[in-house]
């Protein structure tokens, strides 16, 4: 007869000596670990799966086969780098959900495998919890946001402002309703023959165009949430009407093109912060995912400094994309608070802020 064995973990109550969480990430098609002694990241490795750039697109299957390739050697990295020998490891962190089903069990089930193996406590994070507590990681640069703010996470998989009030009291203001910010800015790279991911391809020639130089429309979206799906189709349309006037329309007018796309898409996202601002009457903008990177949105936050009195967080870029490191914030804080969760958790593609 077999008998399903799951610790229940005591906690001990938690010193302020150095605890080391091991954190591994795996919702989509980075497989990341990371070693925390408390806040402080030791190491932060992460494997990008080049092989969905031949696609143009994440390819599910491929990207939990490339994860199972993976996770044994960045695990490993991970502590060798952090100098830590897996003996020493308080708890082990993984990402829970949301993201691809495949790729949240490849990282799910090797976190439970390990604690059970060392007998630790296994913690459980909400992946949209982790861009936006990655803020709180120990960083030397830049102090972390005080409670109340806004967290705004852009990525190629989400795009979502949510109040957050303290640590775990988050609440999801608005969201998309389709694609994600960071879709629009590589499906319209895509459309312009730019490779996969395009988003900083955009970013790079848009600094050498003219941003009025065409005007795309904007949706018209209720209250905080976005939809991208709309501009994605006028700019198709607008590339097929030029090119059938001027084969060689895109690659002559490349810059102004991606200026001015991607100054559409920063005013679709300022003016929702400017309404969440509004709204809640927070001025403090934490921001977090990819999309984080591009170099608009990180002038048009410092101009909103100056001519609006907010005060913006963007992490350090390692943070802001997929990483191990801001799970392993959220299972320190979670360490801390003794929330611990035993081998029967399964893996969440869906997985709500708060649910
Ligand atoms: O957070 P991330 O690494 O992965 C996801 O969770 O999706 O975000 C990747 C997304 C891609 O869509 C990529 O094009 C976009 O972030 N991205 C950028 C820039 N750097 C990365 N988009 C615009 N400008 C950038 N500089
Ligand atoms: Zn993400």
């Amino acid at each position: 007869m077999f008998y399903l064995w799951c610790p229940i973990f005591v906690p001990k109550p938690v010193s302020n000596t150095k605890n080391y969480i091991l954190a591994i990430e795996s919702s989509c098609d980075d497989t990341s670990a990371a070693v925390l002694c408390n806040t402080k990241v030791l190491s932060n490795v992460v494997a990008t799966q080049e092989i969905h750039k031949q696609y143009g697109g994440v390819v599910p299957e491929l990207a939990s086969r490339a994860h199972q390739q993976n996770i044994v050697p960045v695990v490993h990295q991970a502590l060798a780098k952090a100098n830590i020998d897996k003996k020493e490891l308080s708890a082990i962190a993984f990402t829970r959900g949301p993201g691809l089903m495949g790729s949240l069990l490849v990282g799910t089930s090797f976190a439970k495998s390990l604690a059970l193996g060392l007998d630790i406590p296994l913690i459980e994070v909400n992946h949209m919890e982790a861009h936006i507590l990655a803020h709180f990681i120990d960083d030397e640069e830049r102090t972390p946001p005080t409670f109340p703010f806004i967290g705004m996470t852009i990525s190629g998989g989400h795009t979502q402002i949510v109040k957050v009030s303290d640590y775990f009291s988050m609440e999801v203001l608005g969201e998309t309703l389709d694609d994600a910010v960071g879709e629009a800015f590589d499906k319209s790279a895509k459309l312009m023959g730019l490779p996969y991911p395009g988003g900083p391809l955009i970013d790079k020639y848009a600094k050498l165009g003219n941003e009025n130089a065409y005007v795309f429309p904007k949706p018209k979206v209720d209250e905080l949430n976005f939809s991208f799906s709309g501009l994605k189709t006028s700019i198709l349309y607008f590339l097929q009407r030029e090119t059938q006037k001027n084969p060689d329309f895109v690659a002559k007018n490349m810059n102004d093109i991606c200026a001015s796309v991607q100054y559409t898409i920063l005013e679709i996202l300022m003016e929702k912060l400017q309404l969440a601002v509004e709204q809640t009457g927070i001025k403090q903008i934490a921001i977090g995912g990819g999309v984080a990177a591009n170099s608009g949105i990180r002038g048009r936050l410092a101009d909103a400094e100056t001519k609006l009195g907010w005060k913006t967080y963007v992490p350090k870029f390692e943070y802001c994309t997929d990483n191990a490191g801001m799970i392993g914030i959220v299972g320190y804080l979670k360490f801390k608070r003794g929330e611990f969760t035993d081998q029967s958790i399964a893996a969440k593609a869906r997985y709500a802020i708060g649910s």
